[in-house]
């Protein structure tokens, strides 16, 4: 054997840097991870339903909701920290007011598993009281922690947050767009990371073989 190798100590020495190339890509393949992504798919304000405010009935200032959360990795799991919720109120383009916050309980999500639940949050001051160009916007904002679970193991936390503009119907109080809305999260910067550090390894595994 070692013979052999001092005889092809080229040989030898590219397949051991083309496997250990390989062993590192494989690597960074099982331990990549995708960021969940968060929509709003419902958002409902009864204190702005024309119908129940012309019934009179006492103004009631709770914000009702329905979070979807996609897990897009295909082969790991996420456990959620408690997810913390803040709705405000936007006076004008630059300016919000704290209307309400709540928080959903930690969770774990299978692989390529979505999520949806629904809660409320308690509005305390002022509700509701004003609008921007003759419509109501709410800023939606959540945060959390996520650990993936890779096989057996867990990853260290991540953060994972995002948030955005939700326009609401000023006569029923629902969402205007009757379709989940993202709640952009800073997971673009960390993908480019990932593509240049695997365009690095690849790189090198080349500049190493040849
Ligand atoms: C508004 O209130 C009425 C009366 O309570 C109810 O029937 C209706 O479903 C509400 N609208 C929405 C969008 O929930
Ligand atoms: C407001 O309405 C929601 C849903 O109808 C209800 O669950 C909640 O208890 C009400 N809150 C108040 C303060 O009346
Ligand atoms: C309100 O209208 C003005 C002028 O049309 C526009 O510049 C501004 O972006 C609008 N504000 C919002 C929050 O859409
Ligand atoms: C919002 O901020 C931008 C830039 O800071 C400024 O140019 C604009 O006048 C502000 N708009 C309002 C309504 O305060
Ligand atoms: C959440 O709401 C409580 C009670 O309204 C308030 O004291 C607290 O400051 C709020 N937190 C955030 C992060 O807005
Ligand atoms: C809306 O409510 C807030 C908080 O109570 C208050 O400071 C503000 O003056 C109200 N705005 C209007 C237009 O009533
Ligand atoms: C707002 O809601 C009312 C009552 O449900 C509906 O008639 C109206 O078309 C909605 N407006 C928009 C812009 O969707």
């Amino acid at each position: 054997m070692a013979r052999e190798c001092s005889a092809n100590l080229c040989t030898c020495c590219t397949s051991f840097i083309t496997s250990t190339g390989l062993v590192i890509l494989f690597l960074w393949l099982t331990l990549r991870t995708q960021q969940p992504k968060c929509f709003l798919q419902s958002l409902y304000l009864p204190s702005l339903n024309k119908t129940i405010t012309s019934n009179h009935e006492h103004s009631n200032n709770t914000v009702i909701f329905k979070l979807k959360l996609i897990n897009t990795n295909k082969d790991k799991g996420v456990l959620y920290h408690t997810v913390h919720l803040t709705f405000a109120l936007l006076l004008d383009a630059n300016t919000t007011r704290p209307l309400a916050n709540t928080t959903l309980e930690a969770f774990y999500q299978g692989h390529g598993r979505t999520t949806q639940k629904w809660s409320s949050a308690e509005a305390h001051g002022g509700g509701v009281n004003s609008t921007v160009n003759g419509t109501v916007f709410l800023r939606v904002d959540f945060a959390t922690r996520v650990n993936y679970k890779i096989m057996l193991f867990y990853s260290k936390r991540h953060r994972l947050s995002g948030g955005a503009n939700v326009e609401v119907n000023v006569s029923s109080g629902e969402k205007l767009d009757p379709k989940g809305i993202r709640l952009g999260s800073e997971a673009a910067p960390l993908r480019l990371r990932w593509i240049a550090l695997s365009t690095f390894l690849v790189s090198l595994c080349f500049y190493m073989t040849y």
